[in-house]
């Protein structure tokens, strides 16, 4: 008798284990969200939620819930992961989306500096062609095997230098200044043609770093510069409009390859309509935000005139010297062909 109920207990016993190996291994094939979990999603990034970006990553959020399939939070302001952690964090797959600006990206694919070679790109409209077009894909493509996949161009703008020095109208004003990079080389050569020192600083910590005079001085859109708050510790603006930040909506192939077709058909359908969105917005809200800083009284403003963007265009040749071959001739030629 003692017998039997051991080998009915045993038996009990491996049948439970059984089951509950089967169940684990189920949930692990399955697509995310099948079996009636939603799928969650994190979005991290690292600006304000007002910003372009911001407000961008709230209307995904909004489409791909309107699908009943994914639940999403957005993280704002570098709250979940800074400049320097999102990248990894994305690829272990401990948040699904970021977008981070693209110079950022230059320790994988050098070529995403293409933004931030000087006087590039014309306009918003010639980096729109540019993005949209051959070139703008196979770059954004080009993160494939470092595990990430580029989903989606998003746009800031044209980028203007503020320091608290001096009025900054000529090459010869940016001497001895030291300013924050967001990343990479070509940022430190551009400035080191103008005089200038450089060094790199998350941007969450760029305001403090201002504020302390870590740094002179900082290049950004009109909407980073106004969202940010740096006009409290900068006391002088100049526009130039020398370079660009624009982003790239990045997301892992772990967490894009458990989608089915059908779920991964709803994400870029919800970012083809937020892109839209948040081209209109990027435009709409710079220019709000470059009339604030004038209104605001805060910033001494210099306009470059054409004969300095001419004086600024020759100090900085020294930038395409050295970075043509890495940034590849054919992006630079697709980006100056995309401006005509
Ligand atoms: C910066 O670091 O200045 C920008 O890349 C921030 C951003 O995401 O717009």
């Amino acid at each position: 008798m003692k017998k039997i109920y051991s080998f009915l207990v045993a038996a009990l016993v491996t049948g439970l284990l059984l089951w509950v190996a089967g169940c684990g291994g189920s949930q692990q094939t399955a697509a995310p969200g099948s079996g009636g979990g939603k799928i969650q999603v994190k979005f991290s990034h690292v600006t304000s939620e007002t910003s372009p970006k911001g407000q961008a990553a709230l209307k995904f959020k909004e489409l791909l819930e309107k699908s009943g399939q994914f639940e999403v939070q957005v993280f704002p302001s570098s709250q979940l992961f800074g400049d320097k952690e999102e990248l990894e964090m994305l690829r272990a797959d401990n948040v699904q989306f970021i977008a981070p600006s693209v110079t950022k990206l230059v320790g994988f694919v050098p070529a995403f500096q293409i933004v931030d070679m000087p006087f590039l790109f014309q306009n918003d409209r010639a980096a729109y062609a540019f993005y949209d077009g051959p070139a703008g894909q196979k770059l954004m493509r080009s993160l494939e095997s470092h595990g990430m996949l580029g989903m989606a161009w998003w746009i800031n703008g044209s980028k203007h230098f503020t320091n608290s020095k001096r009025p900054l109208q000529k090459p010869a004003d940016f001497k001895g200044l030291k300013f924050r990079t967001q990343s990479g080389g070509v940022l430190d050569e551009q400035f080191k043609a103008l005089g200038a020192g450089s060094q790199t600083i998350p941007f969450g910590e760029v305001y403090q770093a201002l504020a302390n005079k870590t740094v002179d001085g900082q290049e950004n859109t009109f909407n980073n510069i106004d969202t940010q708050k740096y006009a409290e510790v900068q006391k002088y603006l100049t526009i130039s409009g020398h370079g660009r930040l624009d982003y790239l909506v990045i997301t892992n192939t772990k967490f894009w390859n458990k989608l089915t077709a059908e779920q991964q058909k709803i994400v870029r359908d919800a970012l083809q309509e937020a892109t839209a969105y948040e081209r209109r917005l990027a435009e709409e809200l710079n220019e709000k935000s470059k009339q604030n800083l004038l209104a605001s009284g805060k910033l001494q403003v210099y306009q470059l005139t054409p004969a300095d963007r001419q004086e600024f265009i020759k100090a900085m040749q020294p930038v395409y010297q050295k970075y043509t071959d890495v940034i590849g001739r054919e992006y630079i030629e697709a980006a100056q062909k995309s401006g005509q």
